[in-house]
C-alpha cells in the first residue's frame, strides 16, 4: 500500500481560488469543535430562515435515550431555500441541465422556470389532497420531474421518500407501506442505455401487495410514451400540473421538521429508513458542497449519482440548488451509447467539477487509457469520489487520465445516515494520498474505536465512531426510534457508531478499509478486504476483485477472491499462482488467498455496489440461502459463478 501512498501537495492555482487554505481549515475546524454553537450560529446564517434560530445545538448522544435538534426554534423552508431567494440575483443562470440517455436530447432549466414549475407541482401536490407531514414516495427516472417532486414536497412541508428505480416492485410495496405514503409519483418508463424499465407497471404491481392501501392517487410523468395500464387513482402529471398557478407559497417549517426518509438496508432485517430533517442538513448538505468541490459561481458540476440515492439528494439537489449552482443529471450511463459517454458529456456542457464513484472508474479502466480519447475534458477542474474506498492504482488513473493531471481528487466519506461528507480533503487545505479520505469537515470528531470501546489515540486502526453530533446527521428511524438507538449507538456508549472500519496514519489522514462486516479475521488477523482488493486490482491482468471470508476449519476464516481480467486476458493456473504471489509480497503471507474463482461479472446493485453477502453465500457454499437477488443490475452473474464455484 505505501508505494501507492504518494502525496499529491495542494497546487498553488488552486490554493489561490479556494474558499480555505490549511491554516483557514485549521482555525475553522477548531473553532467548529471548540466553540461550536459560536460556529453554526454563523453558519445558519448562510441560509434563508422565515425565523432564526436562537437555539443552535441540543443533542445527546445517551446512553438511554438519543435525541438529536439543530437550530431547533429556527423556521424555514428548503424550495425557498434553494429558488426563491435565488431569483434576484440569478434567474436566469441555469439551475439544471439535464443530459437525456440518447445524447440528442438535452435541456436547460433556469432558477426561474424551476421556480415556477415546482410552484405549479406543489399546487398540484395539494389538490391532490397532500398535506404538511404527509409521506410522498418518489420512485423516478432522472429526469427534471425527479427534482422538481423533491422541491415541491418541501414547498408544502410534505415528506418524500425516494425508493431508487432499479428496485422491485416487492422493494418498493415495503417502502410504500413501511412510511404509510399517501401518493407515489412516478413515470410511464425510465430510459437507461436505450433500455426501457416499466416504472408504472412496476408500481401496480407494488400496490397490489398487501399494506400499500395507504396510497390515494398515483402521478405518472409522461417519459417514453409507451404503453401502460390505468386504474381510478391513476392521474397524469401534464393533465394536473400544467393547468396550475405557478405561485405557491413556501411552508415555513420548523427546523427540525422531517424533510425526507430514505431507505438503506443494513447487516440485518428490513431496509431501514432514514429520517432527516430540514435545516441543520440543508445547511450542512451546502456547506460540504461549497467547501469540498470549492464551489464558485459559474461552476458547472456533475454528480453521477442517481437521485434514488442519498448522494444524488445532497449533491445533485439540495446543497447545489442551496448554492444557487448550476448541476447536470444524467438521465443514461456511462457506457452507452459508448464508453466515451462520460467524457463526451463534460465537453458538451463544459463541466467543471466531476463527482462520481470508484466502480464507475474502475470499469473505464479496464477499457486501458484510449477509452477516454473522444474527449478533451479541458474544462475540468476537480474530481470527487464516493460510496465504497478507492484503491490507489483508480484514484491514479482517475487523476492522471479523467483529470489530465491537473485536478484534486477528493475522495468523500460518508453514509446515508450522516446526510452530507463526513471526512474528505478540502481542495485548497489538504494535500491528497491517493486512497485516504484525509481529514474530517468541520464539526465532525471521529474516533478510531477498538472492540472494548476504547478510543484510540495517535496512528492507530479500528472502528469509526463519531463522538458528537454534526447538523446533518440523520435523527431517526421512520417509526422505529429504538431501532435507530440500537443500530447506531449501542455498540459504543455515548458515540455514532460507523460500520466502517478504519486506519489513521502518522499525518492524522483517515483511511477507511470498508465495513467492519466485511473484516476478515484469517488465523486472528485482522484484514479489510478493501485492502487485498486495492492489491489485486493494482495488477495488470485484473479489473476489479471482491474479497469475502469463508468458515475455515484451521484459519477460522479464509480468504475467497472473485477475479474478473481485464479484457484479452486469458484466466490460467499460472495466472492464479501469480496473484497469489502478488498479494503475499505487496500486504503479506498472512493475506495468502486460498481461492481464487474467476468472475466474468460480480453481483452489483444497480448503484454499483458489490453485493458481498451473495459472494460470501456462494464462497461458503451455501448457495440456498441466497435472499433477494432482484435488486442487482444483473441477477444471471449468480448462477454464472454458482456454477464454476472454484473446487475446494
Ligand atoms: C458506506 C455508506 C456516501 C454516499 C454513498 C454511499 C462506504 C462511502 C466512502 C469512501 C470508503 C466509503 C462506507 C460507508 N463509503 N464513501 N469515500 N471511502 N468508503 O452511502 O449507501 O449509505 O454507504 O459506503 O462503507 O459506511 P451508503
Amino acid at each position: 500500500m505505501s508505494e501507492h501512498a504518494k502525496l499529491h501537495p495542494v497546487a498553488s492555482d488552486v490554493a489561490a481560488r479556494a474558499w480555505v487554505d490549511r491554516e483557514g481549515y485549521q482555525a475553522m475546524y477548531k473553532q467548529s469543535v471548540e466553540a461550536p454553537d459560536d460556529f453554526w450560529a454563523e453558519q445558519a446564517k448562510t441560509l434563508d430562515w422565515f425565523r432564526a434560530p436562537l437555539i443552535i445545538r441540543n443533542t445527546d448522544f445517551g446512553p438511554g435515550n438519543v435525541d438529536v435538534r439543530w437550530f431547533e426554534d429556527g423556521q424555514l423552508n428548503v424550495s425557498h431555500n434553494c429558488l426563491d431567494r435565488h431569483l434576484a440575483t440569478r434567474g436566469d443562470q441555469v439551475a439544471i441541465i439535464w443530459e437525456g440517455d440518447d445524447p440528442d436530447e438535452s435541456q436547460s432549466i433556469t432558477y426561474r422556470e424551476l421556480h415556477a414549475r415546482v410552484c405549479q407541482f406543489a399546487n398540484g401536490l395539494k389538490e391532490l389532497g397532500v398535506n404538511r407531514g404527509d409521506v410522498v414516495t418518489l420512485y423516478m427516472p432522472m429526469i427534471p420531474e425527479a427534482a422538481m417532486a423533491m422541491l415541491a414536497c418541501t414547498r408544502i412541508g410534505a415528506v418524500h421518500s425516494i425508493v431508487f428505480g432499479g428496485f422491485s416492485p416487492d422493494a418498493l410495496a415495503g417502502r410504500i407501506s413501511d412510511s404509510s405514503s399517501r401518493i407515489v409519483i412516478t413515470a410511464d418508463e425510465s430510459l437507461r442505455g436505450g433500455k426501457r424499465v416499466p416504472l408504472k407497471e412496476n408500481v401496480d404491481e407494488a400496490l397490489e401487495r398487501d399494506g400499500t392501501d395507504c396510497v390515494d392517487h398515483v402521478l405518472v410523468v409522461r417519459r417514453t410514451g409507451g404503453d401502460v395500464q390505468w386504474g381510478s387513482r391513476d392521474c397524469w402529471f401534464h393533465e394536473l400540473v400544467d393547468r396550475q398557478s405557478s405561485e405557491c407559497p413556501a411552508e415555513a417549517m420548523g427546523a427540525e421538521d422531517p424533510l425526507f426518509i430514505l431507505y438503506t438496508s443494513g447487516s440485518t432485517g428490513t431496509p431501514k429508513g432514514l429520517k432527516h430533517t430540514t435545516g441543520g442538513y440543508l445547511l450542512y448538505a451546502a456547506m460540504t458542497h461549497r467547501y469540498v468541490f470549492d464551489y464558485h459561481d459559474g461552476d458547472i458540476y456533475w454528480c453521477t449519482a442517481d437521485v434514488g440515492w442519498v448522494t444524488g439528494h445532497s449533491y445533485i439537489v439540495y446543497g447545489p440548488l442551496a448554492n444557487g449552482a448550476t448541476t447536470l443529471m444524467f438521465e443514461g450511463v456511462p457506457s452507452y451509447p459508448t464508453h466515451g459517454r462520460i467524457g463526451e458529456i463534460i465537453d458538451k456542457h463544459q463541466v467543471n467539477i466531476l463527482y462520481t464513484a470508484p466502480t464507475a472508474v474502475r470499469a473505464l479502466m479496464a477499457h486501458g487509457d484510449a477509452v477516454m480519447d473522444s474527449s478533451s475534458r479541458d474544462s475540468l477542474r476537480l474530481l470527487g469520489s464516493v460510496g465504497e474506498p478507492i484503491n490507489p492504482e483508480a484514484w491514479e488513473w482517475f487523476h492522471r487520465v479523467i483529470g489530465k493531471g491537473n485536478c484534486p481528487l477528493v475522495d468523500t466519506w460518508w453514509q446515508t445516515e450522516t446526510g452530507g461528507i463526513m471526512i474528505a480533503p478540502l481542495p485548497g487545505a489538504t494535500d491528497l494520498k491517493p486512497g485516504s479520505a484525509t481529514l474530517p469537515f468541520f464539526g465532525v470528531q471521529p474516533a478510531l474505536v477498538d472492540n472494548e470501546g476504547n478510543i484510540l489515540e495517535g496512528v492507530a486502526e479500528g472502528n469509526l465512531a463519531i463522538l458528537d453530533s454534526w447538523p446533518g446527521q440523520a435523527r431517526s428511524i421512520w417509526g422505529n426510534h429504538e431501532r435507530y438507538i440500537q443500530t447506531y449507538f449501542s455498540t459504543y456508549d455515548g458515540m455514532y457508531f460507523t460500520g466502517d472500519g478504519c486506519r489513521r496514519d502518522e499525518d492524522g489522514y483517515y483511511w477507511i478499509t470498508g465495513r467492519v462486516d466485511d473484516v476478515l479475521n484469517v488465523s486472528g488477523h485482522r484484514m479489510g478486504t478493501a485492502e487485498i482488493e486495492s492489491s489485486l486490482v493494482a495488477h495488470e491482468a485484473v479489473a476489479e476483485a471482491a474479497v469475502v471470508g469463508y468458515p475455515h476449519d484451521i484459519k477460522g476464516q479464509g480468504i475467497y477472491i472473485y477475479v474478473t481480467l481485464n479484457d484479452g486476458i486469458e484466466p490460467t493456473d499460472e495466472l492464479k499462482k501469480a496473484l497469489t504471489q502478488w498479494v503475499r509480497k505487496d500486504i503479506g503471507p498472512i493475506a495468502s488467498p486460498d481461492v481464487i474463482q474467476w468472475a466474468p461479472g460480480l453481483p452489483k446493485t444497480r448503484s454499483g455496489k458489490i453485493m458481498r453477502r451473495i459472494l460470501r453465500k456462494i464462497a461458503a457454499n451455501e448457495t440456498d440461502g441466497l435472499g433477494d437477488t432482484s435488486t442487482l443490475a444483473d441477477p444471471s452473474v449468480v448462477d454464472e459463478l454458482i456454477e464454476h464455484r472454484a473446487n475446494r
